[in-house]
């Protein structure tokens, strides 16, 4: 076809002066494209025309300068932003590399800016007051709201207000544990407006994981609401708040006022558990309060917030983002990985409990001035064609979701989907986990109707923003392949030894320079963002990620290498989980392993040894699996208990997973050598007891 050809051809004419930067000597190389053809899906010229990055040769000049001239392609981009004060002579500083002391990451520093200020007081400033920030859908069909950005400004600075009034200062930590309504950005909001630092907690972690991170962060209030309702079933959050703030009290951190929204909807006042002297409800309070409030001015690396995120040991790491970095980070990605316009609808599924609800739902959105959907329910409900309706209902152009979701409505029948007209959507976007080619394909052909680009995001926690993602309407996508690095990112691939490989390759994913949206450190922990992070290939940020490029430079992302397991979307440390079922009084031993699951991409799996003398049983199942609801949440209940007599260890006493790995995914003819084993005989046992 002619489309097919003005890609190839646009792409050998390249320029060869691409030098040496490995990935894009392979975007040079027109002609193995056309060998690929099949795994080739080409934008419509029509959609390539009108993007901001219309061609691979855009790219290729694009990212040339980012990475050759790093400072002045940022501060290009920053200069678009409202700073207060300009940043210093140098616009970034940083050291990767723990052979040349402590690891430093910083930019626009000196540079005085508020990130609330650019969402929001620049967008009315230009004439964005009575547009929509955001488009809110309740858990029930028909129950929505708007908030203009006028609106959505005047509600945050009632809440600043009130956290200023009751004594909340620059610096200070805020812990929020709220659902999807739109009192969640606007918490994050305020928090920023005032120079406070929020901790936003995922409102499906459980009262003791709520409680890890109030201890570690020791807020000055926590905002909450009395209760949610995801599909058919109310849960009580305020309870499991309650509860928190007992235990943070027991290990010597107390909290003085528990902020906490009436969700009439879900549940009324009057049913609500309530301890007068701390707790106090949003609706009596924050619409007393002025609708303007004096922006607190902060420097670029002042902090902006702590995210916990799980790693493969110990308990979950603090991750700090600085405030004028990860502001220029967000909304530059924000507009390019989506080739965003200003008359976009734009609808991302994730929780603002996570990374992509932060970056992607709040800050890189109303950076853009852009309308944004916020979903309270679940996507199965009422019935497996809500996402659709939704879009249809909003005229959404851009939708944003995970692998697991798309899964999870593959498997309902396509007239779900085929009952909405969709026509609105161009661009889709995927995040979370490595989307199988087979989604992929359901999803662009079904879902976009073989006219919307996928844009598969690679990021992470720490990385503040996309990282890996194709630029819809650029070049030419593979299903299944997050394609290329964005502007300033050297992503290299490297073998065990640390030493990057280049061409078609495969081995562990990491970052060579800072970008602005990184990571700065680990709340309180400096030290462990080096170990975990820097440590394992000096000279580079270690992803935990594997990779391989193909030959035409392609990115294809493999999963974690690390101990971290991927249930739908969701990181869990397998640490965590072993430390929540060796704390049951029955259980001597635990180890856990992911699997490969249908719909979850991973799901959990377990093998346990049991205190000697203690028969298994189905209760003492149940009651495992109950002890990690409890402790981590109802996400990273296993989703199989397996008995275990023994479990298979060196003769230093280190398990070995790669076998766990294997039985769990009945790979026995695959089990490798076990004569190193401390005692072999043990593998045996397992395999017996596969499917007690
Ligand atoms: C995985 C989520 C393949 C990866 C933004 C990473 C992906 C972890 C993709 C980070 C993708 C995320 N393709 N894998 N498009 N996106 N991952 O911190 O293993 O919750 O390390 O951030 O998710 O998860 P996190």
């Amino acid at each position: 076809t002619t489309n097919h050809l003005r890609h190839v051809e646009s792409m050998a004419t390249m320029p060869s002066g691409a030098g040496n930067i490995p990935h894009l000597n392979a975007i040079v190389l027109g002609e193995a494209l056309a060998c690929e053809e099949n795994d080739l899906i080409f934008p419509s010229d029509d959609f390539s025309r009108q993007a901001h990055v219309p061609s691979p040769l855009k790219y290729l000049e694009m990212y040339k300068r980012s990475i050759e001239d790093p400072a002045g392609f940022w501060s290009d981009i920053a200069s678009s932003f409202y700073w207060k004060q300009k940043w210093d002579q140098q616009v970034y500083l940083e050291n990767l590399d723990v052979r040349k002391g402590d690891i430093r990451i910083e930019w626009f520093k000196g540079g005085i800016t508020n990130i609330c200020y650019n969402c929001l007081d620049s967008n009315v400033e230009a004439g964005l007051g009575d547009k929509i920030a955001f488009y809110w859908e309740g858990n029930e069909p028909g129950v929505d709201a708007t908030l203009t950005y006028i609106q959505l400004l005047h509600n945050v600075c009632q809440l600043a207000n009130y956290l200023k009034d009751i004594g909340v200062k620059k610096g200070d930590a805020v812990v929020v544990y709220l659902p999807m309504l739109m009192e969640l950005p606007i918490t994050m909001l305020a928090c920023a407006r005032i120079g406070a630092v929020h901790s936003v907690v995922f409102a499906g972690f459980s009262a003791e994981s709520l409680a890890q991170r109030i201890v570690d962060c020791k807020p000055k209030v926590v905002i909450t609401c009395n209760a949610v309702k995801r599909g058919s079933k109310v849960i009580h959050l305020k309870d499991i708040v309650d509860a928190a703030l007992i235990e943070s009290s027991q290990s010597g951190v107390s909290i003085d006022v528990c902020l906490t929204y009436e969700n009439q909807l879900a549940m009324k006042k009057e049913s609500t558990k309530w301890k007068e002297e701390r707790d106090v409800w949003w609706q009596d309070v924050i619409p007393k309060y002025p609708t303007t409030c004096a922006v607190e001015w902060v420097d670029a690396e002042d902090p902006l917030f702590l995210l916990y995120t799980s790693g493969s040991t110990g308990k979950p790491k603090g991750v700090v983002h600085t405030t004028g970095g990860y502001m220029v980070y967000t909304a530059t990605t924000f507009k390019y990985a989506f080739d965003y316009k200003p008359s976009d609808i734009y609808w991302c599924t994730a929780d603002c409990g996570w990374i992509t609800g932060h970056s992607y739902v709040t800050y890189g959105p109303l950076l853009n001035g852009a309308s944004a959907v916020i979903f309270e329910g679940a996507p199965n409900y009422p019935n497996p064609g809500r996402c659709w309706d939704i879009v249809d209902k909003y005229q959404v152009t851009i939708f944003y979701t995970a692998p697991t979701l798309v899964r999870s409505l593959m498997r309902d029948s396509d007239e779900y989907v085929m009952r909405y007209s969709r026509k609105s959507l161009r661009v889709l976007g995927s995040v979370g986990e490595p989307i199988n080619p087979s989604a992929w394909r359901w999803f662009f052909n079904l879902v976009g109707d073989s006219k919307c680009p996928i844009s598969d995001t690679w990021w992470q926690t720490e990385t503040g923003g996309f990282m890996i993602t194709p630029l819809p309407g650029a070049w030419p996508q593979k299903p299944g392949s997050a394609t290329f690095p964005f502007f300033g990112v050297q992503a290299v691939i490297v073998d065990e030894k640390g030493v990057e490989i280049e061409g078609e390759c495969s081995g562990y994913l990491c970052i060579k320079s800072s970008w602005p949206g990184a990571f700065r450190t680990l709340y309180g922990d400096h030290e462990r963002y080096e170990t975990t992070y820097f440590k394992p290939f000096p000279g580079y940020y270690f992803s935990g990620d594997g990779c391989s490029r193909d030959k035409d430079g392609y990115h294809w992302l493999t999963g974690r290498v690390d101990d971290v397991i991927n249930v739908s979307g969701h990181r869990i440390g397998t640490a965590e989980v072993e430390s929540a079922l060796v704390s049951h009084p029955q259980c001597a031993e635990a180890a856990v392993v992911g699997v490969e699951h249908e719909v979850k991409g991973q799901g959990i799996y377990a093998f346990v040894t049991l205190v000697e003398g203690v028969p298994y049983s189905e209760e003492l199942r149940k009651g495992l699996i109950l002890n990690v609801r409890k402790q981590i949440g109802a996400f990273a209940a296993p989703d199989k208990v397996h008995w275990a007599p023994g479990l298979p260890k060196t003769r230093s006493g280190k398990i070995m997973r790669r076998i766990l790995r294997k039985i769990a995914s009945r790979q026995l003819d695959e089990l490798g050598d076990t004569s190193t084993l401390a005692d072999p005989s043990v593998v045996d046992q397992l395999i017996a007891l596969a499917d007690v």
